[in-house]
């Protein structure tokens, strides 16, 4: 349902726009893997999203979540999105939460485009081997909840009475009262450079080689997170952010959550 209604929305805004302004638009959309895999289902699926986006290519098609092994490897997948591109039906693919080997794999069958994966200063699990195999493999890497699902923009303060209670630990009651503590001194940063605390923590992902994007039912809201490109972090600011970072009690998903995390690959 969400997939069909935001696919529709994009749809309507990418006509909307005229020839030139269209070039600049990078429209993304993904699939989310079943209990079965074949080709023609992910041909189906595909066909499916050009349709509702009213397009005849897609930038960057992602797979949601990785297949067991079981299933299908990940060499059969990557080779399939080659078919896709090569029909024209996509111009490349992308992956969330793969882990670093998979990530390989994939990329020597047909190259990877981007990776899409929580990346912000309360979800940083990502840095210490994924950064650094997308940044030597050319993998762009897109950071999904980079506001840590609301948290970072100040405007929670407590947790939200919603699926995150139970599904995000760092938003949880148990945590949340410690990491506003950290958002407090986010916020008065954004006061002395006269911005805000979301985009602090957009420009923060950004100056870390992530491209951010953040959700919002607001167009007030998208506007200044999309102004986060003109803040400007000097080396202390990062110094700073580093250490608040480094603070955050309570992980990004819950058990069920992070099963289905790279995490749960490495562990095989
Ligand atoms: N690959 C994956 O597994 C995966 C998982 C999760 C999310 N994602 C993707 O990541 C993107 C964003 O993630 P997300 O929506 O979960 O989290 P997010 O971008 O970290 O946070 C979104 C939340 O922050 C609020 N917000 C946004 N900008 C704000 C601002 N300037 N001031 C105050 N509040 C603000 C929004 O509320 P309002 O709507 O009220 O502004 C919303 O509650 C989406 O495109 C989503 O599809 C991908």
């Amino acid at each position: 349902g969400t997939y069909r209604y935001n696919e529709e929305l994009v749809g309507a805004f990418v006509k909307s726009l005229g020839e030139e302004e269209r070039k600049s638009v990078i429209v993304a959309t993904k699939f989310m893997p079943k209990k079965t895999y074949s080709f023609e289902m992910l041909e189906k699926a595909c066909d499916v999203s050009l349709k509702r986006l009213g397009i005849e290519t897609i930038h960057i098609y992602y797979m949601h979540r990785m297949y067991s092994e079981d299933v299908v490897p990940i060499e059969t997948v990557a080779a399939d999105m080659k078919k896709l591109v090569d029909k024209g039906k996509i111009e490349g693919y992308g992956l969330s939460e793969a882990a670093p080997e998979t990530i390989r794999r994939a990329h020597a069958v047909h190259p990877v485009t981007a990776l899409q994966q929580e990346w912000s200063l309360f979800a940083r699990d990502l840095e210490d081997e994924i950064v650094p195999t997308c940044k030597e493999l050319g993998i762009s890497i897109v950071s999904y909840s980079p506001i840590a699902r609301g948290m970072l923009s100040g405007t929670l303060t407590e947790t939200p009475k919603d699926w995150r209670q139970h599904n995000v630990p760092y938003l949880s009651e148990e945590n949340i009262a410690a990491n506003r503590k950290l958002i407090e001194k986010i916020e008065s940063m954004a006061k002395n450079k006269g911005c805000t605390a979301a985009q602090i923590c957009l420009a923060w992902v950004m100056k870390k080689g992530g491209i951010p994007i953040p959700g919002t039912t607001k167009k007030e809201r998208a506007s200044s997170n999309f102004a986060a490109k003109n803040v400007d972090l000097t080396k202390g600011d990062m110094e700073v952010l580093e250490v608040l970072g480094s603070q955050v009690k309570g992980l990004r998903g819950n058990d069920s959550y992070m099963s289905y995390s790279f995490h749960n690959q490495l562990n095989k």
